[in-house]
C-alpha cells in the first residue's frame, strides 16, 4: 500500500506548479543576500558541520511533541496540573525548534528537482500544517481552553507523523541529502589513469580509476584528484568550474577544496573523497586518500 502511495505522490506533476515559483523565490532571496546569503545558506544546510542540519534539528520537535502527548494524557487521567504544565512547556520547546526545522528544511529543499522536489514539497507542506495546528494549540492553552489545546495537539501529532513519513521517504527511498559518494570505493593501491603529457593544465579532467570516476586537475603546484561525483546530489564535477584551488559543481554551486575535498560552500555538507597522486614512468597514478 505504502509503495503505491509513494509512486502516486512522485507522479503528482501539479506539485511543480507550486514548487517552481517557490524554489525560484528561495534562490532569489539567498542570491540577493550576496555573501551573507551564502553564509546563511551554509549555516542552514549544515555545511559548517559536515552533516545536514535539518534531520538533527527535526528530532527536537518530534521528541518534544511526543512528550506533550504523553504528559497531556497523564495530566488528564490523574488530574495533575504539574503534568499539564509540563505538557505546555514541551509543546513550547517543540514549537521553537520547529521554526528552526522549517528554516533548515526549506533551505535544503531549494536544491531539489523532479520527484525529490515533489515529495519534499509535500513533506514541507504537511509539516507546515502540523506547525500551524500546534500554534493554534499553544494559543488555546494560553487562553485557558485546555481541552481544545489538547485536541489540537493530538491532531497536530498525526499530521506530523504523516510528514515525518514523507521526510523519511525523501531520504531513504529517493536518496536526497545522502552522501552520493558513500558507496564508492576508489583503488586502495596506485593505478595508472592517464599519461601526464595528455593531462591539460588548468582544466577539469575526468578519468576512470578502478571503476570510480575521478577528477584530475593539474596546476602549477601539482596534480590534484577528487572523486568526480558531487557528494551533494551526484553531478559530475568535471562539468563544473575551476576557481583557484577549488572546483565549483555545475549543478548547485557547491565548492570543494582541491587539496583535501573540504566543502568551502554548500549546499553540499559532505566533503569530497580525495586521492593521492603520483607520476610514474610518465603516467598519472592515483589511489584513495582521505
Ligand atoms: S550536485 Fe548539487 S552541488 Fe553538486
Amino acid at each position: 500500500m505504502f509503495r503505491s502511495l509513494d509512486r502516486f505522490i512522485e507522479e503528482q506533476s501539479w506539485l511543480d506548479t507550486i514548487g517552481d515559483p517557490l524554489q525560484g523565490w528561495f534562490k532569489a532571496l539567498f542570491q540577493m543576500g550576496g555573501g551573507t546569503g551564502k553564509r546563511v545558506q551554509n549555516l542552514l544546510n549544515g555545511t559548517w558541520l559536515g552533516h545536514p542540519l535539518h534531520p538533527m534539528v527535526t528530532d527536537v520537535p518530534v521528541g518534544s511533541w511526543t512528550a506533550t502527548m504523553v504528559l497531556d494524557a497523564v495530566g488528564a487521567t490523574r488530574d495533575d496540573d504539574a503534568m499539564s504544565s509540563a505538557a505546555d512547556i514541551t509543546l513550547g520547546i517543540g514549537w521553537a525548534a520547529a521554526v528552526a526545522s522549517i528554516a533548515t528544511g526549506w533551505a535544503q529543499w531549494s536544491y531539489t528537482s523532479g520527484k525529490d522536489r515533489r515529495v519534499g514539497l509535500l513533506h514541507a507542506l504537511t509539516m507546515a500544517t502540523s506547525f500551524v495546528v500546534y500554534t493554534a494549540s499553544l494559543t488555546a492553552r494560553l487562553r485557558g481552553a485546555r481541552g481544545t489545546g489538547v485536541a489540537l495537539a493530538n491532531t497536530g501529532y498525526l499530521v506530523m507523523a504523516a510528514g515525518a513519513y514523507l521526510g523519511g521517504e525523501e531520504a531513504f527511498d529517493i536518496g536526497f541529502g545522502v552522501n552520493h559518494t558513500a558507496f564508492e570505493q576508489g583503488p586502495g593501491d596506485y593505478v595508472a589513469v592517464m599519461s601526464e603529457a595528455d593531462l591539460q593544465a588548468n582544466a577539469l579532467t575526468k578519468v576512470d580509476a578502478g571503476g570510480v570516476s575521478v577528477l584530475l586537475v593539474k596546476l602549477n603546484n601539482g596534480i590534484f584528484a577528487l572523486d568526480d561525483t558531487c557528494t551533494h546530489a551526484g553531478c559530475s564535477l568535471a562539468g563544473g568550474k575551476l576557481d583557484g584551488l577549488s572546483v565549483i559543481c555545475p549543478c548547485h554551486g557547491s565548492q570543494f577544496d582541491l587539496r583535501d575535498g573540504e566543502v568551502i560552500n554548500g549546499p553540499a555538507t559532505y566533503r569530497e573523497p580525495s586521492y593521492f597522486v603520483r607520476v610514474r614512468d610518465g603516467m598519472v597514478e592515483v589511489k584513495r586518500g582521505l
